[in-house]
């Protein structure tokens, strides 16, 4: 239990207005009218949908580089140092892509944080299209990266702000939904263009999402929680309108406006202070057991792993590829379906527990499988079956609620920053993990898998100690429960 989960009912000073009990929606959100309800309902569908169109480009810019550098490195006769930069430079454009996102979040606002971060993918899919040597191919891919990083701290926490209560967890995990159908567009796109080695179109498709993204978030309403932050209070009674019935706004209004009125914005230095590092704990502890767990292995690897592991032919292991691309995707909506029922810390806990049985299997079965007699032909399917397992414990728990969580632990004041450090940890947590994972494979063998399985087994520690449940909690309810657990 986190230290949340653990205030007595007594000391929650707030929970007298808003009472703890387990369905809040019911509480707090007077009913619509089914006809209101329900156009609200498909407005903030809508805006999540557009929002997450950065997650989308999130995948298939992740993903379409490893079909690609097939033809890459024979076009610009890379070598290994060359084809290390082409591979990573998008990993540290997102590094920094996150750190501007929380700044641009905070001065120009969410929704012009996600429209440049889509010009930036436009600009960079061009780019990395016409690209005439290696050097301005890098360029565009730290551009592309750039927009990853802003768009992954802008958009769910855009999404956030603008959801109800009661359905933020399925609408903020659209965006992880799009990023494996951006991860799994990537797969067939790769696939389909291979045979003409058509490497530039691979890469400048990512310019259709990227302009939708660019035109959509033109016709999207600002985050009210920013308006009000910058004093803009009509403007944000008029974005909350579109989302909310009219009898909902002024509770809404009022319990944001307490919220901000508390502190003034928070400086980086000030998220190490004691009043905003216990969240900010949780926020980088989450992001960096997200990767840790060895997610990216699979997601990049994915044909060299079930190659190893007997699946002979190349098109064999790249069909495979593309079923651990579907399983992704559809085990993304048992999240969207549960998130807001049963709650983020079940699903995380259930889904740590499949992938660390995974690992272990799968390391097992690969290190001692032929001293305790699995037959060699058994190996194959129970690699692709275990991976298969630990691809769907991931979707529905760390893939989703990492990014969830991001965006509604951290209060009004410092949420844009803080977000920004979480996603930040994540890439790094993210480079430093594909980076080695070639080098330990060497050293480890499949052991490797039983040092994710360890990291999962203290992920699932850290959960149970740190994490709060924030299921069907306002925004401005959660960080209440902060101050009033560190005072
Ligand atoms: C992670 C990515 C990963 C993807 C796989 C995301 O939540 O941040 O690193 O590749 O999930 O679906």
């Amino acid at each position: 239990m986190s230290t949340l989960d653990r205030m007595p009912e007594a000391s929650r000073a707030d929970e007298t207005i808003h009472p703890h009990d387990t369905d809040r929606s019911t509480v707090k959100e007077a009913p619509l009218s089914s006809g209101r309800r329900s156009r609200a309902t498909l407005y903030i569908t809508l805006i999540a949908a557009v929002a997450a169109l950065g997650g989308l480009l999130f995948g298939f810019d992740t993903g379409v580089i490893a079909g690609a550098m097939l033809f890459i490195v024979p076009h610009f006769h890379l070598g290994p140092a060359q084809q290390g930069l082409v591979v990573s430079a998008v990993t540290f454009g997102a590094l920094f892509g996150a750190l501007v996102g929380g700044t641009s979040s905070e001065t120009i606002g969410r929704r012009w944080t996600n429209i440049v971060a889509g010009v930036s993918f436009v600009a960079g899919a061009v780019c990395s299209a016409i690209a005439p040597n290696v050097d301005l191919l890098i360029a565009s891919r730290v551009l592309i990266g750039l927009a990853i990083g802003m768009t992954a701290v802008a958009a769910p926490m855009y999404i956030a702000e603008l959801s109800p209560a009661r359905s933020r967890g399925k609408l903020v995990s659209l965006f992880q939904l799009a990023i494996t159908i951006g991860i799994l567009v990537s797969y067939v796109v790769d696939r389909a263009l291979a045979p003409e080695q058509a490497w530039r179109w691979m890469l400048g498709l990512a310019f259709i999402p990227g302009a939708l993204l660019v035109l959509g978030m033109i016709a999207m309403p600002e985050s009210p929680r920013w308006l009000l932050k910058t004093g803009a209070e009509k403007a944000a009674r008029q974005a909350l309108s579109l989302v909310r019935s009219p009898d909902e706004i002024e509770a809404e209004v009022r319990e944001i406006q307490e919220d901000l009125g508390r502190s003034r914005p928070a400086a980086w230095s000030e998220l190490l202070m004691p009043g905003l590092r216990p969240a900010l704990l949780v926020g980088v502890g989450l992001a960096v057991f997200q990767q840790v767990t060895g997610i990216n292995t699979i997601i990049y690897y994915a044909p060299e792993i079930f190659q190893k592991a007997g699946l002979d032919s190349a098109t064999t292991a790249l069909a495979a590829t593309i079923g651990i691309g579907v399983v992704n995707v559809l085990s993304t909506l048992i999240a969207i379906w549960l998130v807001d029922r049963i709650g983020r810390k079940p699903l995380l806990l259930v889904g740590l527990a499949g992938m660390i049985v995974s690992l272990v299997a799968v390391g097992a079965a690969q290190r001692f499988g032929s001293m305790i007699g699995v037959n060699s032909n058994w190996l194959a399917p129970i690699t692709v079956g275990f991976v298969g397992f630990y691809i769907v414990c991931f979707a529905f728990s760390l893939g989703p609620i990492v990014w969830l969580m991001i965006s509604e632990i951290f209060p009004n004041r410092a949420r844009a920053r803080a977000a920004a450090i979480s996603t930040a940890a994540n890439w790094m947590a993210n480079f430093l993990v594909s980076f080695s994972f070639p080098v330990l494979l060497v050293m480890m063998g499949p052991s490797l898998c039983f040092l994710y399985a360890a990291m999962g087994v203290a992920a699932f520690i850290f959960i149970i100690g740190w994490v709060p449940e924030t299921r069907g909690k306002s925004l401005e309810e959660i960080s209440r429960q902060w101050r009033t657990a560190n005072p």
